[in-house]
């Protein structure tokens, strides 16, 4: 590049950089086009055509982006200011300006293309550490601020919901496209495309997750349950159960529950010799795939289930972020709310049904059919900051009393 072109470029990056909020409230007018599994399947197979994925992707990713963005920005002042959280926003403008770079650029010119793939990987590598970086963004705000309030923790909640979920989309997206036009086809997987697999072996997925989980907790505690896996075919019972699926997703949330339910029952087994095995259960039926796993953990209190999804609790000792060597059974209390982020990014969910002194019951749901697997995602607009500026209103259901009540005197008021 002649020193004349490398200015020019250098001039276009600054006025980019300079217009960046202009481009996030243009592009977070827009709002995100969700995509089906069958359409990704249907685009990645016979019809793939780079150069439509390209002008889709590069209107596409700007709008999943900046609509994210626009939501970080709203985020409480005392949040927003912390090193790791403004790490995290220069990030996303420094992605985001990358892929406006090709907007005037031709789709018809292979070297653009070569190029955007070379960008859109290096951007899945920036952005590969965004949950601890933002985990440890909230520790930094709970550890400085000790005396929050309900109304911004409930306002984080909803925000890491949405944000995860958000990441997890735009990262589905750069996958398929990086994966499908990288020009290396994948001949022991010909039922992958990108990371999709049209014919998902459950129950493999559920043996993998429990097997690497076993190991850990090998490591961890000299033992682990047995899996007792069985499975229910409501169409063909002699049948193997398949579906199309992200089998990489799949393995993060059986990889979590395993974890969750191998601690639960270790702990509470401390004084028996054996332990009691961890059942799975896959079903499919007409509209569901379901996987059930019970453990006879000693259980949670049905109080608590609903806080067991809350970014902000664990009962496990808090791991230390730099500490990469160590991979933990327990440790930021992640585990379950993302994995269910993951069910329900293609419509599914994920519950927990625990019984208190005896054991739990996490279920996964997932859509059995290509066609209802369809991406839910976010979008910012006047509902969502609606929805950060909502203050704490009185309630209208009745506190009880923590004192004695003696009914002879007992006069109610407002
Ligand atoms: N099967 C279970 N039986 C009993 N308690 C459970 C079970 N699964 C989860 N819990 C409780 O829910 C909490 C949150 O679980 P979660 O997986 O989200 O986080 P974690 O296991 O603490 O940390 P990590 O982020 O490493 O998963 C756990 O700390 C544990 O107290
Ligand atoms: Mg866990």
């Amino acid at each position: 590049m002649t020193g004349t072109m490398r200015l020019v470029r250098s001039l276009v990056k600054t006025a980019v950089r300079v217009n960046v909020p202009k481009h996030v409230d243009h592009f977070s007018k827009f709002s995100p086009s969700p995509l089906s599994m069958k359409q990704f399947l249907d685009f990645g197979s016979t019809n793939a055509c780079e150069r439509t994925s390209f002008v889709f992707l590069r209107q596409e990713l700007p709008v999943r982006l900046s609509n994210i963005m626009k939501e970080i920005e709203v985020l409480p002042d005392r949040l927003l200011a912390t090193p790791s959280v403004q790490m995290l926003h220069s990030w996303y403008t420094q992605s985001l300006m990358e892929i406006l770079e090709f907007l005037d650029k031709s789709p018809d010119d292979h070297r653009v293309l070569e190029m955007f793939v070379e960008v859109l990987e290096s951007i899945r590598n920036r952005h590969n550490e965004v949950v601890p970086t933002m985990a440890q963004g909230i520790i930094e705000y709970k550890d400085a601020f000790s005396r929050r309030d309900a109304v911004t923790d409930h306002n984080i909640q909803y925000f890491l919901d949405r944000f995860y979920t958000s990441r997890i989309s735009i990262r589905m997206l750069i996958n398929q496209h990086t994966l499908v036009f990288n020009g290396n086809t994948n001949p022991a997987h010909p039922n992958t495309i990108g990371c999709i697999d049209s014919i998902c072996d459950v129950s493999e997925v559920v043996r993998d997750a429990y097997e690497s989980a076993k190991l850990l907790c090998e490591q961890y505690y000299l033992g682990a349950p047995e899996l007792e896996l069985r499975q229910m075919n409501a169409n063909n019972n002699r049948e193997p159960i398949h579906i199309s699926y992200v089998p990489s997703h799949l393995y993060h949330m059986l990889f979590e529950l395993f974890k969750n339910a191998m601690r639960a029952t270790i702990e509470n087994q401390e004084t028996s010799t054996t332990l009691p095995p961890i059942k799975v259960m896959v079903a499919l039926g007409g509209e569901d795939l379901s996987i059930q796993m019970s453990d006879r953990g000693g259980g949670v209190p049905f109080r608590k289930t609903e806080r067991l999804f809350s970014y902000m609790y664990s009962t496990a000792p808090r791991p230390s972020i730099g500490d990469k060597h160590r991979a933990p059974l327990a440790g930021f209390g992640y585990g379950l709310p993302i994995s269910r982020l993951y069910t329900r990014y293609f419509q599914g969910d994920l519950q927990l049904y625990s019984m208190e002194g005896h054991g739990t019951d996490a279920v996964i749901y997932l859509k059995a059919l290509s066609k209802d697997s369809v991406e839910r995602l976010p979008v910012f607009n006047k509902t969502t900051l609606r929805h950060y500026k909502l203050s704490l209103e009185a309630d209208d259901w009745c506190v009880p009393s923590k004192e004695p009540l003696d009914l002879a005197v007992y006069r109610t008021s407002k």
